[in-house]
């Protein structure tokens, strides 16, 4: 089924804009900031994920113009769809955030919790990551921007599928740059990987970053075409001290 949309097109247009992109994920937390940071720097946006209503909201308050797709990414087949539709109606897209995520503590080992975040997390985002590429091989041109997490670079046996999943992330945002260099296209790929944020899936609150501040670093390494970022940067340390301790650490702290 087509989720998106058409007649969802609000047109606030109050600066004259030649750069667009597309958050997926948008409707609260990071994904939500990043577009109001991007629109502020001028960007035209379309937003997507599953409530819609917060994302009218959304579109209603940014200055630039704004188009709403529902999308679920665990049902990729039609939020691909969604995404060449939306794509389409914005006459195309220089950029792309694959954002949606979602993570579940589960020591229990429940099945639930580890499937959902393996559809989300994997099956989501390799299907918009995909499909954003695709679409910037076809134009010439394009940036794709994942956010993956700090978590990536440990396992975590009170959140197993969550660090996993962001494992993968980075991983294949690596292929997908590398891939890049034998494309004959112009093509940027930035690997995001936050700390704590302040949103409800934030796992802790030590250097907890307010969702404005991870936004605007996160526009930043944007901006700056950056292969990858840390956010906010000086969870650089906290990445290089797990990817040093010793696995009778790891244990201790992750297990
Ligand atoms: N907060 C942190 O401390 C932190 C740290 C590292 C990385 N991250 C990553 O940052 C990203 C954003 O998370 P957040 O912290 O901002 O949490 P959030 O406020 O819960 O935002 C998650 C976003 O993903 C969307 N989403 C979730 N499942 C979806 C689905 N099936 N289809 C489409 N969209 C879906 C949600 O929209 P709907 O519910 O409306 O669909 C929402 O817009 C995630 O990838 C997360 O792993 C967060």
């Amino acid at each position: 089924m087509l989720l998106w949309d058409p007649t969802v097109v609000l047109t606030r247009a109050m600066a004259a804009t030649d750069r667009s992109a597309v958050v997926i994920g948008a409707s609260s937390g990071i994904g939500e900031a990043v577009a109001r940071e991007l629109a502020a720097e001028g960007y035209e946006l379309g937003l997507t994920a599953r409530r819609q209503e917060k994302l009218e909201e959304l579109g209603d308050e940014l200055p630039t113009k704004a188009y709403v797709a529902r999308m679920d990414v665990t049902e990729p087949e039609a939020a691909r769809e969604a995404f060449v539709d939306l794509v389409e109606a914005m006459n195309g897209a220089d950029l792309v955030v694959v954002n949606a995520g979602i993570g579940r503590q589960n020591r229990d080992l429940d099945w639930e919790p580890e499937r959902d975040t393996i559809d989300t997390n994997v099956r989501g985002f390799t299907a918009l990551a995909t499909a954003a590429m695709t679409h910037f091989e076809d134009q010439g041109h394009g940036h794709l921007v994942g956010i993956s997490s700090v978590a990536a670079h440990a396992g975590d046996g009170t959140i197993p599928a969550y660090n996993a999943s962001k494992a993968f992330v980075s991983n294949y945002l690596d292929g997908l740059r590398y891939r890049a260099h034998s494309r004959d296209a112009d093509l940027t790929v930035t690997t995001i990987e936050p700390g704590f944020v302040d949103t409800k899936l934030a796992g802790g609150d030590f250097w907890k970053a307010s969702t404005e501040t991870a936004a605007r670093q996160i526009v930043d390494a944007i901006e700056d075409g950056k292969r990858h970022a840390y956010i906010t940067r000086r969870w650089r340390l906290v990445a290089l001290a797990v990817d040093l301790m010793p696995d009778f650490a790891l244990k201790r702290v992750f297990g």
